[in-house]
């Protein structure tokens, strides 16, 4: 019970969930990856993806985790089934199902999800909302350049002028915004100053209720009264990485440890 819950992004974007589940969680120990040196994910192959996601999880086991999260959109996406099958000794969750549920218990009829292009090419949201609800609208964007805008920490000196542009042509046809990319929470404010009046979905909330919920069902949950440990890697450069997180990541006296996985980059 005193294991670790591992989580992991592309880069900074898991932070947000980090924060939430620290929130929720405060007694549970956490190990956290930014892949950094692999971002963006949402440009790469499902086969890529598996090689990155399956080294991260198998250091997360050798570390001794009691459940993995994805924090992260792409991987959910395109890789968390294989990744299931691959590691049926230990409990993996995505993002999309959460955000999904949390999206329909609105009862909203016209949703923009807006996402990295390997998420919106999967059309993963589209099939789950139908799924439960055919007469929902859904339209797809894939907004690219926002990933890269964050991890370089320029989001900072606002980027609303690319968000019009991606976002203002929606600005009637919908009710509704699913973030599907953990990274846009960073961006959430700007966001709502150009397309405003919506409900927004953050994908980065509604997985923590569900890791909550599962640990307790199956008496996973951390007894100790202690505030949980956390510890936070990179694979790419520790200062870039706090640089581009500091503005929305309380690090207190965390420190960003360098991770290197040795692996050839396809
Ligand atoms: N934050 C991730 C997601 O939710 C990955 C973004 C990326 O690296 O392209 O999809």
């Amino acid at each position: 019970m005193d294991k670790p819950i591992g989580i992991f992004d592309s880069g900074v974007g898991g932070l947000t969930v980090l924060d939430h589940l620290k929130m929720i969680l405060p007694h549970e120990n956490m190990i956290y990856i930014g892949d950094n040196i692999h971002c963006p994910y949402g440009e790469k192959t499902k086969e890529q993806l598996l090689k990155y996601t399956r080294e991260i999880c198998d250091f997360f086991i050798s570390q001794n985790v009691k459940m993995i999260v994805l924090a992260c959109n792409t991987t959910s996406a395109n890789v968390l089934n294989e990744l299931q099958q691959f590691y049926p000794q230990i409990p993996i969750v995505g993002v999309i199902n959460s955000t999904v549920h949390d999206f329909l218990s609105r009862h909203l009829k016209r949703v923009l999800v807006i996402a990295t292009h390997a998420t919106i090419q999967s059309h993963k949201y589209k099939e789950i909302i139908h799924h439960y609800d055919q007469s929902i609208q859904v339209y797809e964007l894939a907004t690219p350049k926002l990933v890269p805008l964050v991890e370089s920490g320029q989001y900072k000196e606002g980027i609303e002028d690319i968000l019009k542009d991606y976002l203002k042509p929606y600005i009637h046809q919908v009710d509704s915004l699913i973030l599907g990319c953990t990274h846009y929470p960073i961006i959430l404010d700007q966001m709502k100053n150009v397309f405003y009046d919506k409900d927004y979905i953050s994908s980065s909330e509604a997985i923590c209720e569900e890791v909550s919920s599962y640990l307790l069902v199956h008496h996973l949950h951390c007894q100790s009264e202690q505030m949980g440990s956390i510890q936070i890697y990179t694979t790419g450069n520790p200062q870039e990485f706090r640089y581009s997180s500091e503005g929305f990541f309380d690090y207190q006296n965390l420190e960003i440890q360098y991770l290197d996985f040795k692996s050839e980059i396809l």
